[in-house]
């Protein structure tokens, strides 16, 4: 075994990592039953270790009633059974170890599901009791407690209070939800909150799991007494920093301290990912300081538009926040939330940032300039210091599925939203590996039922068999990129020295001997005398210079 296996000694091997993220209900279908599974994620962990990637992170694979794609989770402990067993999932573990893959399991701190043994205890039990303490119950306000405690809103829209009936069957208390009603927000200031989720942890973290994501890091803590948000604009209007009343508050941070001390007891220490949408780079470095979680998804790069001046504003903005608290910083283009970058670049970028479907559909697309733009920014994130990010899908160049028939989609988003907003079913379609049709080897050709969203006919030159050997495919591109970011000990971890380079392009080197040119939009620009091609994400004119939306990787 070479590489960043389980025992490499030493290294901090998370701090350069490339960590590609599973959507487990679209990457293989091991049993047929048109949804992927953990036989399925195991029988293509060879082409994950070929691909050059350090450790997988899974979304919940966990049983669940699935009204939120499994982030309601209703059993930590355990293995939904649309994905497999316990067992399964030990073997498939075991599988990655051997191959040198790390393994990240995601954890939803922030709510279970209605169905949860806690939550069901807690409907049956009276206000007041240490059943409902473990929730955030509340009695209503107005004649009769008919109207909701507060002012809050759930993030798939509507309100975020959902009002129970008692055991008497009068209408009773309300409970929060800042996601769906299924998704009860769980009360991190009572410890048994608190040691449930050490449970859990310990649990996993015996059978080998390397580390958690962190599911909604930003929300856990709520604001005592529950205040209006009020005026409060979340996001905040031009990136000032706000005190809102359940997201991003200081009191998050005593949690991660604790989960850090807990992953550091571990001989072969555990990591954490935090998933915080912070809009700011210093408030989120608060979360990777040295005594909280090892790193965190980096979503102002994913925002920024495909612009020099903006990419290049976050970049820098990001490189010192972390810098200034000693973590490294990461580098992410997409995940299960978010429209594949490929749709995002290809659209016109001088308008505002938009990372949901509803901001962007009405914008005219030019797919192969998205594409085109995706190569680029794979090159330019994977020579940045510190850790990426690749979502299943990515190195195959898929654009998001915009034009799902209404009636598949499933993403609670749409119904809450008063089918107003179609969602993130577009960037979960299941992923393409083989053959001229669907299920394109998702699932096995006498599967019982087909894939749980439909791929669309042209994906047959998407899959990965297709790519295969084709140097100028997507996955050709990622997996000399991962190789050489492997080989050149300038990459990963550690600083970048920006370069002098034209209007519309970033230029930068990293010691030893490497740069990276980003040419956004300007006039074709030079290559540095004596500067070597490591590779380049579209040809080079013919006097070898860099064109317009194209980025190379050089040795100088
Ligand atoms: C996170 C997940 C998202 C989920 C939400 C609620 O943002 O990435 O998919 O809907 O949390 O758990
Ligand atoms: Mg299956």
């Amino acid at each position: 075994m070479t590489g960043a296996g389980p025992t490499q000694n030493g290294t901090l091997w998370w701090r350069s990592a490339v960590i590609y993220q599973v959507y487990i209900r679209s990457f293989a279908d091991g049993d047929g039953d048109g949804i992927g599974d953990i036989p399925g994620l195991r029988s293509r962990l060879p082409y994950l270790a070929g691909l050059g990637i350090d450790a997988l992170w899974i979304n919940p694979w966990y049983p669940s009633p699935m009204k939120d794609a499994g982030y309601d989770v209703s059993d930590f402990r355990a293995i939904e059974p649309l994905f497999g067993t316990l067992a399964d999932a030990e073997a498939m573990i075991a599988d990655a170890h051997d191959l040198g893959l790390r393994v990240l399991l995601d954890i939803v701190p922030n709510h279970l599901s209605d169905k949860h043994r806690w939550f069901q205890e807690a409907l049956a039990a009276a206000p007041g009791s240490r059943e409902r303490a473990r929730f955030i119950f509340r009695d209503g306000s107005g004649p009769g407690g008919s109207t909701p405690p507060n002012d809050w809103t759930s993030n798939f829209g509507g309100g975020a209070w959902t009002r129970v009936t008692e055991s008497d069957g009068r209408p009773g208390q309300w409970y929060l939800h800042l996601f769906t009603p299924e998704q009860p927000d769980v009360d991190w200031t009572n410890p048994e909150v608190e040691e449930e989720f050490n449970e859990t942890m310990r649990f996993w973290f015996a059978l080998g799991v390397d580390g958690f994501r962190i599911d909604v890091a930003h929300g856990l803590a709520k604001a005592e007494g529950l205040p209006d948000v009020g005026s409060i604009a979340w996001p905040p209007v031009g990136g000032e920093v706000v005190s809102h009343p359940h997201w991003d508050r200081e009191e998050v941070h005593d949690i991660y301290r604790s989960w850090r001390s807990l992953a550091d007891t571990y001989k072969e220490p555990r990591v954490f990912v935090a998933e915080a949408w912070v809009h700011h780079p210093e408030r989120l470095a608060q979360y990777v300081r040295a005594d909280e979680l090892h790193t965190a998804f980096n979503f102002d790069f994913l925002l920024a538009p495909w612009d020099a001046g903006p990419m290049r504003q976050s970049i820098v903005a990001s490189l010192a926040a972390h810098e200034a608290v000693g973590a490294p910083a990461t580098w992410v283009l997409s995940n299960h939330d978010t429209v594949r970058e490929v749709s995002r670049y290809a659209r016109p970028q001088n308008v505002r940032r938009f990372r949901k479907l509803a901001d962007l559909m009405d914008l005219s697309a030019d797919l192969p300039l998205g594409r085109r733009r995706a190569r680029a920014a794979a090159l330019l994130m994977l020579a940045l210091p510190g850790g990426a990010y690749v979502y299943q899908g990515e190195e195959l160049g898929l654009a998001e599925v915009e034009d799902l028939p209404e009636e598949v989609l499933q993403d609670p988003g749409w119904e809450q939203s008063g089918r107003t907003e179609r969602g993130r079913d577009g960037c979960r379609v299941p992923i393409p590996w083989s053959g001229d049709e669907a299920p394109f080897g998702f699932s096995s050709p006498d599967a019982s039922a087909p894939p749980w969203l439909p791929q669309p006919a042209e994906w047959a030159e998407l899959t990965v068999e297709a790519q295969t050997g084709d140097e100028r495919s997507m996955l050709e591109l990622y997996r000399r990129a991962l190789h050489l970011r492997r080989s050149q000990p300038a990459l990963g971890d550690g600083n970048l020295r920006w370069l002098e380079a034209p209007d519309g392009t970033l230029a930068f080197a990293r010691d030893p001997g490497f740069a990276c040119i980003v040419n956004f939009s300007g006039e074709p620009v030079a290559v540095p005398e004596g500067a070597g091609l490591l590779i380049s994400s579209g040809p080079l004119t013919e006097d070898r210079r860099v064109p317009a939306d194209t980025a190379v990787w050089l040795t100088i």
